[in-house]
């Protein structure tokens, strides 16, 4: 679990890192998507480093998404019958929190391929103008407020993720706690507030002008 979240995690701050590319306008994010597709080249074929990347981030999804069934079936089985009122069931909820914060970062992953990949459920969709796709895909106020809230779930996903991957890895002693924690709300709150700059700004009309 830890060590494919750590992938992810890793996925998640490059990617948020990379749009920002949008407040220096169009044709520093444009060209950073274009090398993203060319990067590795002429040693290797156009767009093997990106398949590679891919690849590697849904093997890293699958086995995130199976360790996580693992777990849930081991503890369904350890208490089949559930917590008495008055035990500690707080180990429980935030367990509980994961599992449907996942289950819905996973729907908002499909429905954000869709919107900036495929194109399939964006208005006016141009292959390879990731700027014009980002400027015209966030006029919405619906779509805006979906990202938000994605990013928000996102938040408490990473939050505690951060935080249970030193106890996962055996890295956990009672001294160190207050840097675990100082650890998880930083990295949480960089790539929240990074991620929501970009529709926030575009929304609220502070960058660029929508072509
Ligand atoms: C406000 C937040 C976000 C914005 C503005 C955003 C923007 C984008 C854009 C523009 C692309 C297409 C890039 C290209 O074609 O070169 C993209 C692709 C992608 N995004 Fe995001 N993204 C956001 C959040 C997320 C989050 C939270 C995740 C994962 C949890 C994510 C996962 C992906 C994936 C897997 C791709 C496909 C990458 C590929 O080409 O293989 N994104 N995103």
């Amino acid at each position: 679990m830890a060590l494919t979240g750590i992938a992810l995690w890793a996925f998640v701050v490059g990617h948020m890192a990379g749009n920002l590319k949008l407040l220096l306008g169009s044709e520093s994010i444009n060209h950073y998507a274009e090398w993203l597709r060319e990067v590795g080249q002429p040693l290797l074929p156009r767009a093997v480093l990106l398949w590679t990347m891919r690849i590697g981030l849904i093997v890293a999804t699958v086995l995130h998404v199976h360790a996580a069934a693992a777990l849930t079936a081991v503890n369904w089985r350890a208490r089949p019958v559930g917590y008495a009122r008055r035990e500690d069931q707080r180990a429980s909820v935030a367990a509980r929190a994961m599992r449907w914060s996942g289950v819905a970062l996973l729907l908002f992953v499909v429905y954000h391929l869709m919107h900036m990949t495929w194109g399939t459920a964006h208005p006016d969709f141009v292959p390879g103008d990731v700027y014009h796709n980002l400027m015209v895909g966030f006029r919405g106020g619906l779509v805006t407020a979906v990202y938000l809230a994605a990013m928000i779930l996102l938040g408490f996903h990473l939050w505690h993720g951060l935080w249970s991957m030193f106890q996962s890895l055996g890295w956990s002693h009672p001294r160190y706690n207050q840097w675990r924690r100082a650890f998880a709300i930083f990295f949480t709150l960089l790539v929240v507030i990074g991620f929501i700059v970009i529709p926030v700004a575009i929304f609220g009309g502070l960058v660029g002008e929508t072509p």
